[in-house]
């Protein structure tokens, strides 16, 4: 099956549709509408309403072409995946209706959103699932701008690599908005098919309960070959990036192109948090904001994708992809646009408790019968540590991983900044709701408790999570 083991090739993913017209404003949009994002078609609003946002999503089985010549059998939102892009002015009222066309229950979880708890998407107590046939609404007000994802938060690790998953905007108000040429997001996920095209069934090898499962095709927005992309000499655009696979934590490295990096999980950051990068790592979940350039307008440019793959041994590697060519377009006028230069100064939890950690959370395993069993605090959901905080609360929390794999640890419903790895302080600013703890350290974050209800949190690597990563927090 040499045509699915695209990891092994360090290939350009060679591009075939051009620049998005989307992005020319060609289709043009009443003065109100949303400003255009490239790269995953949106969802129709079906409210006229300014303020009010209204989409509808049905979930379903469908046949796709994601390899070239053969056919995957999907789960998809309106038919594709990723799903289409839902978008939002921040404080805009959203409502989404899912309609579950699977034979079994699903759900959508806003990832990194603070909706009120009864619309997160979760399952347990009495939170229920989307069973099949039926309808559900989901209301909320959009609190935050940012790039966020949406996924089903039930049987995730089958349901998510299946290809349920999708973007979301949520605007910035108009005088806080970058001025680009182009606004894009790239959904990067990878997937396993079994040489037919068929996705490999969810087995339980010690590889990836271990490390969770990681495919052996990269897609980028659906597609193993995502549309080339062609920058004007002088043009300035904002890249938002989600990791959506189920383990893989990949490496972005930009070649040929000069990148800043503006924001993260929560949102855009001020000025002086803003700075030039070679690379980010962008552990699964996680979202990151860029502002990119071509470095030299008479070169090619090119990012390629350092992701993290097992080998035959089971033994993590490293692989580049290249994974966005960039190309210079020499017909286009220059840019007159400034990119992000407006100064949002997000609400930080702060970091004035000290060194006191108030909560510890430690990552942990045991051998069980039927294999791996992780654990959070000794515990394995459905089973957790008690723990809660006052609404409003800030706490410091020191998240301890003594083993060797490395886990994305995720709280719903908040939203923290990450104060150190290793006792060392962390250069990771920003507001996040995803922090990659790798193997062997120890990452203090503080976190804001805003938002009341009783929350999850767990590692963002989907076998991790069904195999017990996962807990509750209750905020009132
Ligand atoms: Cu992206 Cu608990 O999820
Ligand atoms: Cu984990």
């Amino acid at each position: 099956m040499p045509s699915l083991l695209r990891f092994s090739l360090t290939l350009a993913l060679l591009f075939v549709a051009s620049l998005a017209a989307s992005c020319t404003g060609e289709d043009l949009l009443p003065d109100d509408a949303l400003p255009p994002v490239w790269g995953v078609a949106a969802a129709e609003d079906l409210d006229p309403q300014v303020g009010v946002v209204e989409y509808s999503l049905r979930v379903s089985d469908t046949d796709l072409e994601l390899v070239e010549g053969l056919t995957t059998e999907a789960w998809t939102f309106n038919g594709t995946s990723p799903g289409p892009l839902l978008q939002a002015r921040v404080g805009d009222l959203v409502k989404v209706h899912v309609t579950n066309d699977l034979d079994e229950a699903t759900t959508v979880h806003w990832h990194g959103m603070r909706v009120p708890v009864e619309m997160d998407g979760v399952v347990w107590g009495n939170l229920k699932a989307i069973e099949p046939g039926t309808t559900f609404t989901y209301e909320f007000v959009a609190p935050d701008a940012g790039s966020y994802w949406y996924h089903p938060h039930i049987r995730s690790k089958v349901q998510v690599e299946a290809g349920l998953y999708g973007p979301i905007v949520i605007h910035e108000r108009e005088e806080e908005q970058p001025d680009v040429d182009a606004d894009r997001y790239f959904v990067l996920d990878d997937i396993r098919l079994d040489a037919d095209g068929s996705i490999s069934p969810h087995g339980t090898s010690h590889p990836d309960q271990m490390h969770g499962r990681s495919g052996n095709v990269l897609l980028v927005n659906g597609e193993e070959r995502a549309p080339r992309v062609y920058l004007a000499a002088e043009a300035v655009e904002r890249w938002r990036l989600v990791n959506a696979a189920n383990a893989r934590t990949m490496t972005l490295r930009f070649e040929g192109l000069d990148v800043r990096e503006i924001g993260a999980d929560g949102g855009l950051w001020p000025q002086d948090w803003t700075r030039s990068v070679d690379e980010i790592v962008l552990p699964v979940g996680a979202r990151a904001e860029l502002e990119v350039r071509l470095a030299d307008p008479a070169q090619d440019g090119e990012m390629d994708l350092v992701v993290l793959a097992l080998n035959s041994l089971g033994n993590v590697i490293e692989e580049e992809i290249k994974l966005v060519p960039v190309r210079f377009d020499a017909d286009a006028e220059a840019s007159t646009h400034a990119g992000h230069t407006a100064n949002p100064q997000p609400v930080l939890p702060d970091a004035a408790h000290g060194d006191d950690e108030q909560h510890e959370i430690e990552f942990d395993a045991y051998e069980g019968n039927d294999g791996v069993v992780w654990t959070l605090n000794g515990y394995s959901w459905p089973d957790y540590d008690p723990w809660s905080v006052d609404v409003g609360e800030q706490q410091v929390i020191k998240i301890s991983n003594p083993l060797g794999p490395e886990h994305p640890f995720h709280l719903h419903g908040q939203l923290f900044s990450v104060l150190s790895r290793n006792g060392q302080p962390a250069d990771e600013p920003g507001l996040r709701d995803t922090v990659r703890v790798t193997g062997q350290s120890e990452v203090v974050i503080a976190v804001d408790f805003s938002n009341p209800g009783t929350w999850m949190y767990h590692c963002h690597i989907l076998e991790h999570a069904d195999l017990g990563m996962m807990a509750l927090v209750e905020v009132d």
